[in-house]
């Protein structure tokens, strides 16, 4: 029996699901992290560079590969090379979907709690030191941190036990549009707080002395992690798209609606961040820090916060799905695993691995403080982060680049890509890119942090 693969039900379905994929928590809590920690205005110009010139043909590649091949990573590296090394990039993309499931729970557990913390009026008279102890007292508790971790992770494995189709289509279509306007409230409210000055010019004049390697890194690595490239999410988003589909205007349309959505969130954040005298620099708390003492400010706070709080955590579920669903592909493809067996496979790996991501915010002091790089203490979650969330999806788009512009070939990619585009006629412009632009790029950065070990975090 041939079993049909299920597809997107319209053609906006697509989109909405892999803007739903691409919008979460690397908008709104990864961004301004790491933009905060790397200087601002200069990281975020490349990290705009790194989205138009490498991330749209790896996004492009990704889906087509998928499309073509109806496979989870592992398995179109297989149907197309079989019996080569190449499928080596797709289970390092399992993995990668495992590693970022875990930390990514932790945090989107964060925002459950937060939902209730704004809605109860908890942070209400509070000042800005004050809710920054709130912070860190909160995430310092092993019981609430890893009881919301698990409450997140089912939620995600209810939701992926429905199937694509069902399950993440349907979520994404109404939500992401009124996360956006709460967005646009924020950014008014932010941007007219006396003092927000200095969050423009962190924002939008760039110090180009503070770029050093490790920031371009870190910018190309987020462009990376915000449009869910490098771990195969968009391959298999891609394996249920279908033929009629125009893959670069669908690519276009989630890279632009993210990049968007990433800079709204800076315009949020960054305005109110020096208006509060908080530190750019502080790390995983950013926002959990900055947007309390924005809706104390605002009209309607609670109920503007609250509301927040739930869309961040809904994004933070479309995108998690999106991971999860990465390795439950690849157990249904090729150990034949009923979609049953597989979400709770991969479920239960996610949370296991998360555990000591969420105990390493002050939890226990060993994973709190797990190296010490330059004066700068990193803790087991952000460990997860930058291996996962950064390097190792630096090294899967390579080899995505690698494989389709030299392995999978020229004629094959502008075939795949004409099948819902008859006139596309950039093929030596997108080929181009996808041979030597992206890879080689890429090869530069990985090979300059190869030779410059302390560029590392
Ligand atoms: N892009 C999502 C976010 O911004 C997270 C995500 C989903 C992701 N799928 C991915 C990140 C694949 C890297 C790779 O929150």
């Amino acid at each position: 029996m041939i079993n049909k693969r299920e597809t997107w039900a319209s053609k906006m379905g697509f989109i909405l699901a892999g803007a739903g994929s691409a919008i979460g928590l690397g908008n709104i809590w990864r961004f301004p992290t790491t933009a905060g920690q790397n200087g601002g205005a200069a990281f975020i110009v490349i990290y705009l560079f790194s989205v138009v010139f490498i991330c749209l043909c790896v996004m492009i590649a990704e889906l087509a590969l998928g499309r073509n091949t109806q496979k989870n990573p592992v398995g179109a590296y297989n149907s197309i090379a079989p019996k080569t090394a190449w499928k080596y990039f797709g289970v390092l993309g399992i993995l990668t979907g495992w590693g970022i499931a875990s930390f990514y729970s932790v945090v989107a557990g964060w925002t459950l709690a937060y939902i209730f913390k704004t809605a109860t009026g908890f942070f209400s008279g509070m000042n800005s030191e004050q809710i920054s102890e709130s912070f860190t007292t909160f995430v310092s508790n092993p019981i609430s941190s890893i009881s919301l971790h698990l409450i997140f992770m089912s939620l995600t494995m209810a939701i992926l036990f429905g199937g694509v189709k069902k399950g993440i289509e349907k979520w994404s279509k109404i939500l992401m549009p009124l996360l956006l306007s709460i967005l646009f409230l924020l950014v008014f409210r932010s941007v007219s707080l006396p003092g927000a000055k200095e969050g423009f010019e962190f924002l939008f004049k760039p110090d180009w002395t503070a770029i050093t390697g490790r920031s371009v890194i870190a910018a190309v690595g987020q462009a990376f992690f915000s449009l869910s490239l490098g771990m195969g999410t968009m391959i298999v988003y891609g394996s249920y798209l279908s033929k009629e589909e125009n893959l670069i205007s669908s690519a276009t349309w989630v890279a632009f609606l993210d990049t968007f959505i990433a800079l709204m969130a800076g315009l949020a954040i960054f305005p109110a961040l020096f208006a509060f005298g908080l530190e750019p620099t502080i790390g995983a708390g950013l926002i959990f820090v900055v947007l309390p003492n924005i809706f104390n400010e605002m009209f309607l706070g609670v109920l503007f916060g609250t509301g927040f709080f739930i869309l961040l955590g809904i994004a933070g579920l479309t995108s998690l799905i999106s991971i999860v669903e990465v390795p439950v592909a690849f157990f249904i493809d090729e150990f034949k695993w009923t979609r049953k067996k597989s979400v709770t496979i991969a479920g239960i790996g996610a949370f296991i691995a998360g555990i000591p991501a969420a105990l390493s915010l002050g939890a226990l002091d060993s994973l709190t403080n797990l190296i010490s790089i330059e004066g700068r203490n990193y803790g087991f979650l952000d460990f997860m982060n930058l291996i996962f969330g950064q390097y190792s999806l630096m090294i899967g788009s390579l080899g995505v680049a690698l494989f389709a512009g030299w392995k999978w070939g020229k004629s094959k990619i502008i075939k795949e890509i004409k099948t819902g585009f008859v006139n596309f006629s950039y093929g030596a412009l997108y080929i181009f890119f996808i041979k030597f632009i992206a890879p080689f790029s890429l090869l530069f950065l990985l090979i300059y942090l190869f030779l410059n070990p302390n560029a590392f975090a």
